[in-house]
Parts: structure tokens; C-alpha cells; sequence
């Protein structure tokens, strides 16, 4: 199943986009290798690493929200949560057994949560992180 991140995911803050990018090639990689059955430890290795960047991502988000007082924070940091919890049964699944069902479970529950928390929550934090940005320039500006 080819995942490919599109233009229309966009927040517009270079660091959000580029992060996001990188979750998207690592699922479709592992969506990739569960549905051609590849090497058991190489699907284990995506999963692991796909677990590592999306910790490091959603602390970089959380970092950002922290940091501007975004009043959304605690609904956001909630969604990250479930999501890192999801993942982590869904690798344990699959060590018990790597099955067609359990692929179509990732498809479905990581893809799904993917596109629509980015377009979501991702974009409204995106917004809000540019128009600080902005004020913050504006103030050098009139400095
Ligand atoms: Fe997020
Ligand atoms: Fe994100």
C-alpha cells in the first residue's frame, strides 16, 4: 500500500511538515514490508523505529505547545497518548502473530489517525504556531 504524504497535509511550519513527512514514509515502509511478509525482524525494526520517531515527534509538538501556551495543549497531548498506546498494542500483537487481519488493523487504526490528526489538531496547531511566529517578528520589526 503506497503512503505517501500529499500537499494538503500541509500545516505550514517547516519543521511540522518535515517530521510528518518522515511518519508517513516509515508507516508506508512498514505497511509495505507486513503486507509482502518480509524478514519478522525487519518489521520489528520498523515498528521499533517508527515508536522512537513518532515519541520524538509528539514531544516536539508538545514542546512547541508548552512553550506558547497553547490552550488546545491537553486535548492534543490526550490524542498523542492514544496514539503512542495504540502502537504499542499493535507491535505486541504482531510479535504474538503477524496476520492479514493485523495488518489491515495498522492500515486502518494508524493511517486513519494519521491523516485526520494531522489535518486536524496538526493544522490548528500549525496555525496558531505561525500567527505567534508572526507577532513575534512583528515586535523585532517595530523594535
Ligand atoms: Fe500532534
Ligand atoms: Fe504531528
Amino acid at each position: 500500500m503506497a503512503l505517501k504524504w500529499k500537499e494538503q497535509y500541509s500545516t505550514g511550519v517547516w519543521w511540522q511538515d518535515k517530521q510528518h513527512r518522515e511518519l508517513f514514509d516509515r508507516l508506508g515502509m512498514l505497511l509495505d514490508a507486513m503486507e509482502h511478509s518480509r524478514i519478522r525482524e525487519d518489521i520489528s525494526s520498523l515498528f521499533e523505529y517508527l515508536e522512537s520517531y513518532t515519541i520524538r515527534h509528539f514531544s516536539a509538538e508538545e514542546a512547541s505547545m508548552e512553550r506558547t501556551g497553547y490552550s488546545g495543549r491537553r486535548a492534543h497531548t490526550a490524542e498523542h497518548r492514544r496514539f503512542v498506546t495504540e502502537l504499542a498494542a499493535l507491535r505486541s500483537e504482531f510479535d504474538e502473530a503477524a496476520t492479514l487481519a493485523l495488518l489491515i488493523k495498522v492500515q486502518r487504526q494508524l493511517v486513519d489517525w494519521f491523516v485526520s490528526h494531522i489535518g486536524n489538531m496538526d493544522k490548528s496547531l500549525g496555525a496558531f504556531l505561525r500567527a505567534e511566529e508572526s507577532k513575534h517578528e512583528a515586535v523585532v520589526v517595530n523594535c
